[in-house]
């Protein structure tokens, strides 16, 4: 699996926003400009949507060489954890709002895969500043976690500056990945702050012009 650097700033599509019914047709039209593709587990208690299971991440295998980056938004991650890796993920992403977060994260990178932590709108950046030594990504949502297309959330830009000087401040490789409302406008912002891994759903599903992502990749490198 080839992983973006960690300066990189590159496009994650998120597979929620996606046309299900042609899943492999849409992947190939974005996976030329993505670090890798994202799928949005829900689990109708830690957020009140539902979506896919290790199934489908399976599957997906077979649809693309890029890594799958798996964002566990469930009441209980470590119950998830196995079963993604058994299906080839190659980032797992717990919340720190989550139960025993921290097995599901330890349980990742022993593992040998890579880990992220992700945090609410309302968690502040300090409450999990103390971890980061312990994974390869942080994912500041920036929406309410649940559901694609909403408005992205500009009173995150501050906390997204706060974990990019702490990783600037201690010289810490981390990708900083921002979730929620991101397009071509809200993405500018989140660059300007400090984030560097984008992911983006409705912005690129919505639009039937493939050279839409093109441009957007172009213009981060
Ligand atoms: C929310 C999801 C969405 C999705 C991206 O829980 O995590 O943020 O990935 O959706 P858009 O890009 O449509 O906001």
């Amino acid at each position: 699996m080839k992983f973006p650097d960690y300066k990189d700033n590159f496009i994650v599509p998120s597979v929620l926003s996606a046309d299900f019914s042609c899943l492999k047709k849409e992947i190939k039209k974005v996976e030329k400009y993505s670090g890798w593709i994202q799928l949005d587990v829900m689990d109708g208690h830690f957020v009140d949507n539902l979506s896919f299971g290790p199934h489908v991440a399976k599957c997906l295998k077979n649809v693309t060489e890029l890594p799958l980056d798996v964002h566990l938004m469930v009441e209980e991650p470590v119950k998830f954890v196995k079963p993604f890796i058994d299906s080839g993920a190659g980032v797992i992403t717990s919340h720190f709002e989550s139960n025993d977060f921290l097995k599901a994260i330890k349980m990742v990178k022993d593992a040998g895969i890579k880990a992220g932590i992700a945090i609410k709108p309302r968690t502040p950046a300090k409450k999990i500043l103390k971890y980061i030594p312990l994974v390869d990504l942080i994912l500041v949502m920036t929406v309410e976690p649940g559901f694609g297309g909403q408005s992205f959330m500009y009173d995150m830009l501050d906390k997204i500056k706060e974990i990019r000087d702490y990783l600037t401040i201690n010289k810490l490789n981390k990708y900083l990945q921002v979730d929620g409302g991101i397009n071509e406008n809200t993405l500018i912002y989140a660059l300007n702050s400090g984030a560097n891994s984008f992911v983006m759903g409705s912005a690129l599903f919505s639009k039937n012009n493939p050279s839409f992502i093109k441009r957007i990749a172009k213009s981060i490198k």
